[in-house]
């Protein structure tokens, strides 16, 4: 069981700056800051329709920020072209319908086997670590394995979005998915609606290495600013993990 990472979703920084059409907020401010306060990576997504993220945003992400940049996108060619041009460090392939509010669901891996190979493997022989947003499902994690991704992540909306007393069930589902990509030699991450009360079960997980946390971060910002919000994330992350361990009593 190791270290498990934070990547902070700056999307939704832009999502603000854009309902004014200025330049304020800055989401690459809100990439220095999330170094700052603990996030080991950026998660940043460049949809089809531009809502939140701009394709000067990527460039500006991958020129002036250290961490490694998970730049998730649609399998469409104008996106492979632009993760192939600025390799980041990871890509996280999701899927994408323009009248959604959120991504809605995972990427139907199984079902688009075929359109989908091409994509991991251009994306991987550039360097990028692929990565398929995928629902907690046997059948998504072996059509992962058999495309050839290093890295899966388990979309959390179910988990996080029930009532209560369904929640344990969906928590056992993550569990169940992230015990079969550990067998199937996947790296597991998490991410999707994860908020401080829905996040220390995730976090417990002993094979989940890294969990993608944006919408809820950048909410809590506007109360008592960002760089507090994620280090309270990071410690009960890092809280949860330590239970789990053994290193602190729960
Ligand atoms: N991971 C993936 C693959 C996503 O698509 C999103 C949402 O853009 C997130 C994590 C972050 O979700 P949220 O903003 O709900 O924390």
């Amino acid at each position: 069981m190791g270290y498990l990472r934070l990547g902070v979703n700056i999307d939704h920084v832009a999502t603000i700056r854009n309902a004014r059409g200025g330049l304020h907020p800055d989401p690459v401010r809100a990439a220095r800051v999330a170094a700052e306060a603990g996030a080991d990576g950026i998660t940043a997504h460049l949809r089809e329709d531009r809502r939140h993220i701009s394709d000067v945003d990527i460039e500006r992400l991958v020129r002036e920020i250290d961490l490694p940049l998970n730049f998730e996108m649609a399998a469409t060619e104008e996106m492979l072209e632009i993760a192939l041009r600025h390799r980041p460090h990871a890509v996280c392939i999701v899927p994408e319908k323009r009248e959604e509010v959120t991504t809605e669901g995972g990427l139907d891996a199984a079902g688009q086997h075929n359109r989908l190979k091409r994509y991991c493997q251009e994306l991987g022989a550039a360097g990028c670590r692929v990565s398929l947003f995928i629902e907690a499902d046997e059948r998504q994690l072996e059509a992962a394995t058999s495309l050839g991704a290093p890295v899966v992540e388990i979309h959390a909306g179910a988990y996080c979005e029930v009532e209560d007393d369904a929640r344990p069930a969906e928590l056992a589902r993550v569990i169940e998915a992230a015990e079969v990509a550990e067998r199937l030699g996947l790296e597991c991450h998490v991410g999707h609606g994860l908020s401080f009360d829905t996040v220390g079960p995730i976090a417990a997980i002993p094979s989940v290495a890294e969990l993608n946390i944006g919408h809820f971060l950048i909410g809590e910002a506007i109360f008592g600013g960002l760089e507090s919000s994620i280090k309270r994330m990071r410690a009960l992350m890092d809280n949860a993990r330590a239970a789990a361990t053994g290193q602190i009593s729960a």
